[in-house]
């Protein structure tokens, strides 16, 4: 829990011990007096303190503001976070560094985040982790507030999008019309759940609210550029047999 404008926490306090068990950034915490947010760590009714190091916080965060690396209950910590972290950083897709320049050069003169925000998924199509983390070294700002912004913004994808990108209406007249079975049909035939890509980012499939066709219920669009009125479960997988068909040309 971090509260904005608290002074750092004095030497020889009980919170300081606590802090120097547990590591939330502790140096950065302990030491600037303002501008960071200070964790204060919740005691149970017996005094005892409610964390107990499960390390799920720190896996969790998205801007890897958290580092647990002791807990005098544990001998070690429950889980390998950095071997975690290493995972999820590996599984990232490679991303063209080169396509990326161009939005350096449009900060260096003068564009602001959001600017460079749109800049980057223009040139990606999303906006890759690593691209955030060089917008947030450019701009000298922390990386928290790049993606503060960038996870803000609904029209900012931090995952990657297919090249095709199927969207099922689900608004009321659509929905009472079956949209739910053809969001379905067409999960099984691309194997992809709602809101995913699939591996070879062709497809993403989501769901969305009413895209003003709704004479045409249960309505679905592919990309920007498309509109299928009634679909039925049995027409989803002919569009999907379609589109896959038209991939492989
Ligand atoms: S380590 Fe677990 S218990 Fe402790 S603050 Fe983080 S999430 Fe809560
Ligand atoms: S509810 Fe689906 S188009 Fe209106």
């Amino acid at each position: 829990m971090a509260r904005r404008g608290r002074s750092a926490e004095p030497r020889g306090s009980a919170l300081y011990e606590v802090i120097k068990g547990v590591d939330f950034e502790r140096r950065e915490l302990l030491e600037k007096p303002a501008g960071v947010g200070l964790f204060d760590l919740v005691r149970e009714p017996d005094g005892s303190y409610r964390c107990y190091a499960c390390t799920l916080c720190e896996r969790t965060c998205p801007v890897d503001c958290i580092e647990i690396d002791y807990c005098p209950e544990h001998e070690e910590l429950p889980f390998d976070v950095e071997a975690e972290k290493a995972a999820i950083a590996a599984a990232q897709p490679e991303v063209d560094r080169s396509r990326f320049d161009a939005v350096i050069a449009r900060i260096r003169e003068g564009s602001g985040l959001i600017e460079a925000l749109h800049a980057t998924q223009e040139a990606y199509g999303w906006l890759p982790r690593k691209a955030l983390e060089d917008i947030a070294a450019e701009m000298h700002l922390p990386f928290s507030r790049v993606y503060g912004v960038a996870s803000f913004y609904t029209q900012f994808r931090l995952e990657p999008v297919g090249r095709h990108v199927i969207s099922v209406c689900m608004g009321t007249a659509c929905h009472v019309a079956g949209a739910p079975l053809v969001a379905e049909a067409f999960s099984q035939a691309l194997e992809v759940p709602v809101g995913g890509t699939s591996d070879d980012l062709a497809f993403t499939l989501q769901t969305v609210n009413c895209i003003g066709a709704c004479a045409l219920a249960p309505a679905v669009r592919l990309d920007d550029s498309e509109t299928f009125g009634r679909v039925t479960p049995d027409e989803a997988r002919r569009i999907v047999r379609r589109l896959r068909k038209r991939e492989e040309d």
